[in-house]
């Protein structure tokens, strides 16, 4: 199978963190796929998982334990319209803040859950960033999605 060309990075954000860490990917990691797009949630739904891409889910946590407003369309749609999404590998960054630790980074966590339900696989762990810890999300990000993408590309070329 020929390795996929296009990263597709699904924006779900409140207060536009996780667009930023998207853009920072979008920059630094245009040296090892042709395409990189970055798509905001808004108006997505399952259907927006075609074949033929790679997808990092890069969403926020708000409430307790919600996915953000933007998201919401495309997570619910996942449950009310299932389809069997075999043909999608993807990845997960979730951002969340420790001083919810009963629902730390639980938006990025229930994106994962519902995809691995209609049989999509994920490649490697889902990446958490802490926002009260560590390296700004941006510059995490980008340096995990590196990583991440030799090991996308390398598991769909040996695929
Ligand atoms: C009102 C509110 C509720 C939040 N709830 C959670 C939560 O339940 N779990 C969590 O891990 N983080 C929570 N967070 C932290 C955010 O997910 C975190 O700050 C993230 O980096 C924000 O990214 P965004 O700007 O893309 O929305 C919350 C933040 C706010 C402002």
């Amino acid at each position: 199978m020929n390795p996929p060309t296009r990263l597709l990075l699904l924006v779900g954000t409140m207060t536009h963190t996780a667009e930023r860490v998207a853009r920072a990917i979008e920059m630094d990691c245009a040296d090892l796929i042709e395409q990189i797009e970055v798509r905001t949630m808004e108006g997505l739904n399952i259907q927006a998982l075609e074949k033929g891409a790679l997808y990092v889910i890069c969403t926020s946590t708000t409430g307790a334990g919600d996915v953000p407003d933007n998201a919401r369309a495309l997570y619910e749609s996942l449950g009310s319209e299932p389809r069997y999404l075999g043909h999608v590998r993807y990845g997960v960054i979730a951002l969340g803040d420790s001083a919810y630790p009963q629902t730390f980074c639980n938006g990025g966590l229930r994106f994962d859950e519902r995809l691995a339900d209609l049989g999509a696989v994920r490649i490697g762990e889902v990446f958490c960033h802490d926002a009260s810890e560590g390296p700004e999300a941006e510059v995490a990000g980008a340096a995990w999605c590196r990583k991440w993408l030799a090991q996308a590309l390398q598991a769909t070329a040996a695929a």
